[in-house]
C-alpha cells in the first residue's frame, strides 16, 4: 500500500454498548475498526451492522486469525466476504500455504473482496515458548511465514512496528503491514513490551497503525483520534 498510513482503532471495551458509545464519538473520522474475537462471539454479524448504521464510510477489520484445514478456512472465508460488511480480516500463516492459497482462491472473484492478512508470530511468544511449538528461533521463522504469506497471495501481514520495514524488502513494498503496539505520542506502554510512536511507524512504513487503549482510555477519544489522523 503506497498511500497514507491509515488508523485502526481497537474496539476492545466489555460490551457492545460501550464499543458502540466510543464509535458514536468518532463517527466522523476516516478510520478503520477492528473486531475481535470476543465482540464477534458476543454480538455477531449484527454489531457489524450496527458500526456501519453509524457510519457506513468506517472500514472493518475483522480479527478471528482463521486456523483450520484448507476447505475449512475457505468456507469461513468466502461468509466473511459475502457478509459484504468487512473490509479485512485475517488467518493464521502457520496454517500453511496450501491454506492460504485456498482461501484467497476462493474469495477472488467475490465483488468487493476484503483485504487478507496473515498473523506470523503471535507476540505473546517468547523465543523458547515460539521455539517448543515450531522448532526455530521465533526472528527467522516469523521472516519465512512473512515470504510464505506473500508468496500465498495474501494481501498482508500483522507485525511489529520494528518489523514492518524488514518484511517489506523480504517481500514487497506493496505487501501491507498492520501493526498493533502503537503509542501514538509515546503513552503509556501498558502490558505491550515494545512500543512504536508515530514518526516511527512512518519511518518503517507501516500501512496500517492499531490503537487500542490509547483511544478508549482517553477522557476525550475524538480529541485523541483527531490529532492522530492529523499527524499521520
Ligand atoms: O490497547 P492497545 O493499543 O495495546 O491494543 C492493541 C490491540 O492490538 C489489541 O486489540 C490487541 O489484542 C491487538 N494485538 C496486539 N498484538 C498483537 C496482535 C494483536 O496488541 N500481536
Amino acid at each position: 500500500m503506497s498511500n497514507a498510513m491509515k488508523l485502526c482503532v481497537s474496539l476492545d471495551l466489555p460490551s457492545a454498548k460501550e464499543n458502540l458509545e466510543l464509535v458514536q464519538k468518532i463517527k466522523d473520522y476516516d478510520v478503520w475498526l477492528k473486531v475481535g474475537f470476543r465482540s464477534y462471539i458476543r454480538d455477531g454479524k449484527k454489531f457489524l451492522e450496527d458500526l456501519k448504521a453509524i457510519n457506513p464510510n468506517f472500514k472493518i477489520f475483522l480479527d478471528l486469525k482463521l486456523y483450520d484445514i484448507p476447505n475449512t478456512m475457505a468456507d469461513a472465508a468466502q461468509e466473511i466476504a459475502q457478509f459484504g460488511l468487512v473490509d479485512m480480516f485475517n488467518v493464521h500463516a502457520s496454517a500453511g500455504r496450501k491454506a492460504m492459497k485456498t482461501v484467497m482462491d476462493r474469495i477472488k472473484d467475490i465483488p468487493n473482496k476484503p483485504l487478507v492478512l496473515a498473523v506470523t508470530a503471535l507476540t505473546s511468544f517468547d523465543n523458547e515458548a515460539f521455539k517448543a511449538v515450531y522448532n526455530e528461533d521465533i526472528e527467522t521463522k516469523a521472516t519465512k511465514f512473512a515470504v510464505d504469506t506473500y508468496e500465498s497471495g495474501i494481501d498482508g501481514v500483522v507485525c511489529s512496528a520494528f518489523e514492518s520495514l524488514d518484511i517489506k524488502n523480504n517481500t514487497s513494498e506493496n505487501f501491507v503491514t498492520l501493526c498493533p503496539g502503537i503509542r501514538p505520542f509515546g503513552e503509556d506502554a501498558g502490558d505491550q513490551e515494545r512500543v512504536a510512536d508515530i514518526p516511527f511507524s512512518k519511518e518503517n512504513k507501516v500501512d496500517f497503525i492499531v490503537v487500542g487503549r490509547p483511544i478508549y482510555k482517553a477522557e476525550n477519544p475524538e480529541f485523541i483520534v483527531k490529532r492522530i489522523l492529523e499527524n499521520l
